[in-house]
């Protein structure tokens, strides 16, 4: 890989990048700051997209076209679903999906969308073993990888949580992951998304959010660093 993408939705889940960046041009497109330089001695195109599938996926594609990335990391939180992972372990995308997408009226499945090939996203095998290696490295924490559910919505309910572990089979849920991995799966590019829980997307979910989520995405921060000094 030439040029690494890298996206973060919030601003804690870029800021250490942005500290490590060397040799920065900044443009703005769509509304999104990408920040283009050097981190951890390889090119990269950093970039904060803003929350949410709409926002992931127009920085994807603008990663894809006018910065010519040919590789993405997603970095960030993100709420456990799968009942053995507990706050600040970590998540590594084998795929994505979209569990707002709901045609079920139509006979299409929960998470299915209609007339396309596959709703499911497989993320890069060799970016994969990258970020597994480098959190198996690291030691933070409980590391699975698994399948990351997206929706524009912040699930704060256990009966949802129940429903989205064992219909959809999500180890975790956030906003962002499957719009970042369609728009690759659409342009053939390779992606992960890495992610450390900063809840249970539970009923204390809100709380846990406010409290973890700076120390959780600095976890997902170091990952990506270690990965990115290893290419
Ligand atoms: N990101 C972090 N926690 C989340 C949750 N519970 N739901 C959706 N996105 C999240």
């Amino acid at each position: 890989w030439n040029k690494i993408g890298l996206i973060g939705a919030m601003a804690e889940e870029i800021e250490k990048i942005e500290q490590g960046l060397e040799d920065v041009v900044v443009a703005e497109k769509a509304g999104i700051r990408f920040q283009t330089g050097r981190f951890r001695g390889k090119s990269v195109v950093l970039c904060k997209s803003g929350v949410g599938k709409v926002n992931a996926a127009v920085c994807t594609q603008l990663l894809i076209d006018s910065f010519g990335v040919d590789a993405i990391i997603f970095t960030g939180v993100a709420g456990a679903l799968d009942p053995s992972l507990d706050i600040g372990d970590i998540v590594i995308s084998t795929e994505c999906q979209q569990h707002d997408m709901d045609a079920s009226p139509l006979g299409f499945p929960r998470g299915t969308i209609p007339f396309a090939e596959t709703s499911v996203f497989r993320a890069d095998a060799a970016l994969v073993a990258l970020a597994v290696q480098a959190s198996e490295r690291l030691e933070q924490g409980h590391t699975v990888q698994g399948r990351v559910l997206s929706g524009d919505q912040f699930i704060a309910d256990r009966d949802t949580v129940r429903l989205l572990h064992e219909q959809l089979g999500g180890a975790c849920t956030e906003m962002e992951g499957s719009a970042v991995a369609q728009v690759c799966a659409m342009n053939g590019v390779p992606y992960v998304v890495i992610r450390s829980m900063s809840d249970k997307a539970d009923g204390s979910a809100n709380v846990n959010f406010a409290e973890f989520a700076a120390a959780s995405a600095d976890r997902s921060f170091r990952i990506v660093e270690h990965m990115v000094a290893s290419l």
